[in-house]
């Protein structure tokens, strides 16, 4: 089974080599893996939140765009669109806002970070709080949501987010007794590169110690020149441990170059002579690259076209006929047709028990009866094949007997007499239909 992986990508400012090589090096690499289909998207509407610069938004998202691209993302092996060419995505933000727990959102970290903040200057909680920011979460759901993505490879600042699209696609599932939406994993990559700046602190655009990743020869070395280093004069040994020269270097070299250069310092090169190299290492690194993205930014019309054709694509695929079903799950429908059955089918079906089969991450699968109100009935053991699972609740949809289902108690864990009862109103409905 092919997995569905989706990146979203929150266009801020021109980036710079820690980003390359923390972020978009190796997520181009994760999408040429097989068996996965990618979904790369330029996260235009979250960067409203930052700023109300429109010029700069749009500069951002051009660059970030020509980046990903010149980087050498492929954009027809992997889905690579513009969040706000896709109205359905903030048409389904309002949906899930409708079920999202507002006390979820309060503890959302961004936005306790900013009320944290209020509090230490003394002032109003809410101060200067722009109510974007307390619904970010939401609209990234909606991002991951609306594409049934399986995984989403975050940082550790997103976990939460994640937990929060699962949390407001399985309420919405739920509420409608149907899985509209699949509830997605997030992946943390443990060994994400971290590269110093130039002041030898981690490079972030915050510290402002950064070497943008496109800068023309000229000031990438006289960045390279202004990196930080000890007062150790020609000569005399330097130390590859704690150095940010030497870390740059290595980011951008083979293991053997990286051993000659650590060699190099043993041998007590200067820091002029090393300054040098490293220069002339990062920028053969990028010399390529920069050429398609200075190519890319001489013509935004290919990529203002490449963007609305693949948005389109998706809508066609998947945003329209997904919204089509949630349209209608949630009551917004063709008033013409609300003839007598409506209205039971819909109450009841929410008061209903379900069945929910899924699959662990041990590669299991499982499933659990829920009742009407969400509470957990019946816990499977993990089976081989959904088969198997499949199996059982078939025989458990027709258990009308205590016995029936003692016998298969070693297979789930429950209580019986609620699980019977679960069963027999899921009979029940099933004959009505
Ligand atoms: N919040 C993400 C960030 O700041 C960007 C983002 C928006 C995103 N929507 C997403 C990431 C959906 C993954 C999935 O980096």
């Amino acid at each position: 089974m092919t997995t569905r992986v989706l990146t979203g990508i929150k266009p801020s400012g021109t980036p710079h080599i820690g980003n390359y090589l923390g972020a978009i090096r190796p997520a181009i690499a994760a999408s040429r893996a097989g068996d996965t289909e990618s979904f790369f998207f330029l996260a235009d509407l979250h960067s409203l939140i930052n700023t109300q610069d429109p010029l700069r938004v749009q500069r951002s998202t051009l660059e970030i765009a020509a980046t990903w691209l010149a980087a050498g993302l492929d954009p027809d092996k992997v889905w690579f669109y513009r969040q706000s060419d896709i109205p359905e995505i903030t048409e389904l933000t309002w949906y899930l806002t409708c079920v999202a727990g507002k006390g979820i959102l309060n503890r959302a970290h961004a936005y306790k970070a900013a009320v944290d903040k209020n509090r230490e200057d003394a002032q109003d909680d809410d101060a200067g709080i722009s109510a974007g920011l307390f619904m970010y979460p939401v609209l990234m759901a909606a991002d991951i949501l609306i594409f049934n993505a399986n995984t989403v490879p975050v940082g550790r600042d997103q976990i939460q987010h994640i937990e929060m699209a699962r949390d407001f696609g399985q309420r919405f599932n739920h509420l409608y007794g149907h899985d509209y939406f699949v509830l997605p994993e997030a992946v943390i990559d443990e060994n994400v590169a971290t590269l110093p700046g130039l002041d030898g602190r981690k490079m972030s655009k915050s510290y402002d110690n950064v070497i943008p990743l496109f800068a023309p020869p000229p000031e990438l070395k006289k960045l390279i020149f202004s990196i930080v280093t000890d007062s150790r004069a020609p000569g005399e040994p330097k130390d590859t441990e704690g150095s940010a020269l030497f870390q740059i270097y290595q980011a951008f070299a083979t293991p053997a170059q990286t051993a000659a250069f650590a060699q190099a310092f043993a041998d007590g090169i200067g820091w002029g002579d090393a300054k040098q190299q490293v220069f002339e290492r990062v920028d053969s690194e990028l010399s390529e690259m920069r050429e398609r993205y200075n190519a890319l930014m001489a013509e935004p019309q290919k990529i203002e076209a490449l963007l609305r054709r693949r948005a389109e694509q998706l809508r066609q695929q998947f945003a329209i006929p997904l919204l089509k079903a949630v349209r209608e799950a949630v009551g917004l429908r063709d008033l013409s047709a609300a003839g007598d059955t409506a209205k039971p089918v819909v109450a009841a079906k929410a008061a209903l028990p379900l069945f929910k089969q899924y699959r662990e991450k041990d590669g299991r699968f499982y499933f659990k009866l829920l009742d009407g109100e969400g509470q957990l009935l019946i816990q499977s053991v993990g089976f081989d094949s959904p088969r198997d699972a499949g199996q059982l609740i078939a025989v458990l949809k027709q258990a009308e007997q205590g016995d029936a289902l003692q016998s298969e108690l070693f297979r789930i864990e429950g209580e019986v007499e609620p699980v019977l009862a679960a069963l027999q109103a899921l009979r029940e409905a099933a004959a009505k239909d």
